[in-house]
């Protein structure tokens, strides 16, 4: 049985502090105007955190990885999982890609349209809505599957990924970022933090042996990792500034749920539970070993 559903998903979403209304209420407070808005102005926030980055690293983890998965302007990126449309703006005005996002929610995608729509970037960054467990192949053929803080949500990843793979040119590389489990419990205590952490995420910790998990299954699917980088430092810088944004007077009200969450991030960070991880892997070439 699914733990957690597509409802499930949504409802921790539509009360998100990362919204179009409240990342353009904090453009507004901090530059008076939206006039002349750029991808800047959305993607960074030194005060609140309010960004349209909605992962661990923000605009320079998007920068870092689009660096690390090769692209170009003549690149064409499938971002699965795309939320707000963040990373795919990002990626259009950093490198001149054209990007495709999908997501679940309907709410995040018409969000995601209008942001893009300000930006007058919608001719390089489209956004399909579509639950990526059971969506059907697009027609076009792609040169990066990408991910930021979105696969954590899917229980069958290796699923995931053998629907996604033939979406991919052959030269084409899968780049993606996210949380994962370093070890497992090791008491009743932690166990539950974690259990309560999946469930206040609608995540998969447990069951996935973090990227060594993640090479197996694209070893499966065909490919072999070129970059497999440990980024969990930060981890606790992510939620430490969250709180602290939070909490500024100028900073928009977030639900008691949401703080409770980054509460327990923190408590399982500092325990040595959680991590974050980079993959970039290109299709295995014949005769190269698994
Ligand atoms: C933490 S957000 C990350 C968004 C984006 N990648 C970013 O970095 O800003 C995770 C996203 O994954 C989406 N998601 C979760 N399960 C999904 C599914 N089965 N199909 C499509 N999208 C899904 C959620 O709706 C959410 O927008």
């Amino acid at each position: 049985m699914v733990r957690f559903t597509r409802h499930d998903i949504e409802e921790i979403y539509r009360s998100h502090p990362l919204r179009k209304d409240t990342i353009l209420q904090r453009v507004l407070q901090q530059k008076g105007t939206l006039a002349g808005l750029s991808e800047q102005d959305l993607a960074e926030d030194p005060w609140t955190e309010i960004s349209d980055q909605n992962h661990i690293g923000g605009l320079g983890f998007t920068r870092e990885l689009g660096v690390q998965a090769g692209l170009e302007s003549s690149s064409r990126v499938l971002d699965l999982g795309c939320g707000l449309g963040g990373s795919a703006r990002c990626l259009a005005w950093l490198f001149g890609c054209h990007v495709l996002g999908l997501d679940i929610s309907a709410e995040r995608i018409a969000q995601a349209r209008e942001l893009t729509e300000l930006l007058g970037l919608q001719s390089r960054v489209t956004f399909e809505c579509a639950d990526l467990m059971t969506a059907s192949l697009h027609s076009t053929h792609f040169d990066v599957l990408w991910g930021q803080s979105a696969w954590v949500h899917l229980e069958d990843k290796l699923g995931f990924l053998r629907r996604w793979a033939p979406a991919l040119d052959r030269k084409g590389c899968v780049a993606f970022e996210d949380v994962f489990l370093i070890r497992l419990p090791a008491t009743n205590a932690e166990e539950n933090l974690v259990a309560e952490l999946e469930n206040h995420w609608k995540s998969y910790l447990v069951g996935l042996d973090g990227p060594a998990g993640w090479s197996r299954i694209l070893a499966d699917c065909g490919f072999a990792a070129s970059l497999s980088q440990d980024c969990s430092e930060q981890l606790r810088d992510h939620f430490l500034k969250l709180q602290l944004g939070a909490s500024r007077a100028e900073a928009l009200p977030v639900s008691q749920l949401e703080q409770e969450s980054w509460r327990l991030a923190l408590e399982a960070v500092d325990a040595g539970l959680i991590g974050y991880f980079r993959i970039v892997a290109a299709r295995r070439s014949a005769g190269q070993s698994q």
